[in-house]
């Protein structure tokens, strides 16, 4: 049987894809990579460990709220995979590690039994490493969280951890986010980390940073002590 590696190729700095990692890439006849903005990142890393006889698939995937569209789009997706599948081994990348939200595990159900998982560096080991700040030490707890969920559970998060990381910076919610740190007085707590390991890589301290301009590929650290 054939097998389906989804491989995590680490938030940007091609030097952080793991030996294991590299070795799938290189040696896989069949790469697939979501194509939108930020899954083109994941393409971007590992562009220069691919020859010209591998087949690259971008799969197109839609963003949308609609669930009827997703689905199908995702049907899409599946059957590509799978019929790919019935001809070689085939490498799905996905940006960081897999096991933080990877919307690619939604796909993979159906192939569970073929599926092997590569893990990958994280954003926020990265943002822990470039700035020599440990996420958490002795009996601190860290919370990892997504912007994009409930408010009562963002408040929740950030009253319960001593480390609070938070990702997938979408643009409804960072007003949100500012005038709670302000309220909670953790305004000079905060470290925002955007495009780590690309080009336009940038790192600020400054609450007034946190503005509808921020980059989606952010990640944010907040630690109180
Ligand atoms: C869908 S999640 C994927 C996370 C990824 N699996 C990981 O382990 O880092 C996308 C979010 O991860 C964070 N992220 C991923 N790569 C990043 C990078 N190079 N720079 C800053 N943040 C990044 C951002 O918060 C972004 O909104």
């Amino acid at each position: 049987m054939n097998k389906l590696y989804l491989v995590g190729v680490g938030p940007g700095d091609p030097d952080l894809l793991t030996i294991k990692a590299k070795n799938i890439i290189e040696n896989s006849k069949t790469i697939f990579y979501i194509e939108n903005k930020e899954s083109n990142l994941a393409f971007e890393i590992i562009k220069n460990f691919i020859n010209s006889s591998q087949k690259l698939i971008p799969l197109k995937f839609s963003m949308t709220a609609n669930k009827e569209i997703k689905e199908k789009n995702f049907e899409v997706i599946k059957e590509t995979i799978k019929q790919t599948l019935t001809e070689s081994d085939c490498t799905f990348i996905t940006l960081g590690d897999p096991a933080i939200y990877s919307t690619v595990y939604y796909l993979i159900d159906n192939f569970k039994d073929q599926v092997e998982v590569i893990p990958g560096i994280s954003s926020f080991s990265v943002l822990s490493a470039n700035l020599k700040i440990p996420l958490v030490i002795g009996k601190q707890n860290l919370a990892i969280i997504n912007l994009n969920s409930s408010k009562e559970n963002i408040i929740s998060d950030l009253d319960n951890n001593e480390s609070i990381i938070i990702l997938r910076i979408i643009k409804k919610r960072i007003k949100f986010l500012k005038e709670l740190l302000l309220k909670l007085k953790l305004e000079k707590k905060l470290i925002i980390y955007s495009n780590i390991g690309f080009e336009n890589e940038m790192i600020s301290t400054n609450i007034d940073d946190l503005n509808e301009s921020l980059s989606y590929m952010t990640t944010i650290l907040i630690k109180k002590n």
